[in-house]
């Protein structure tokens, strides 16, 4: 059976390509979605990527997810990372595998980036990778399934 995973890009992450490129990197979002769908087709994975600037539809797709077939959610939060308690117990529901993922390094920047409030109801959290920080995180749903 094949695996379904979700990604969920909160606000600003549509916006890569224009953002502080020593952050964050060179790639686009267009680019990062693409290398997304390639990493999900060499897994053998069937990937759904979905984006929202706004916290509530972010919380209603989580909601969703609950009586759908999906098998873990790779979430980028954006700031909401850092203060959406709605978002922590939308995922804290669930019953599946989260991993959260940032492209920079939140511990090496602002402090108030080093707190997640999301973190502690997910899997694990991947920071600092850039693109890669979403490859990791699909590649750990490989290891998990094997
Ligand atoms: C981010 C880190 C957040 O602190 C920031 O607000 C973002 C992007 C990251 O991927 O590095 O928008 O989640």
């Amino acid at each position: 059976m094949q695996m379904k995973i979700l990604i969920i890009h909160g606000p600003n992450i549509n916006i890569l390509g224009r953002r502080d490129k020593s952050v964050y990197g060179n790639f686009t979002y267009e680019e990062l979605n693409n290398l997304i769908y390639e990493k999900s087709r060499e897994l053998g994975f069937e990937v759904d990527i979905f984006h929202s600037n706004c916290e509530g539809q972010i919380i209603d797709k989580l909601h969703q997810v609950m009586d759908a077939d999906i098998d873990g959610i790779i979430i980028n939060p954006g700031a909401y990372t850092h203060y959406s308690i709605a978002i922590r117990d939308a995922i804290e529901v669930l019953k599946i595998p989260v991993i959260e993922v940032h492209l920079s390094n939140v511990f090496g920047r602002e402090d108030f980036r080093e707190k997640s409030v999301t973190a502690p109801v997910c899997t694990g959290q991947i920071s600092g990778f850039g693109v890669n920080s979403y490859i990791l995180a699909l590649e750990y749903f490989k290891l998990m399934n094997l």
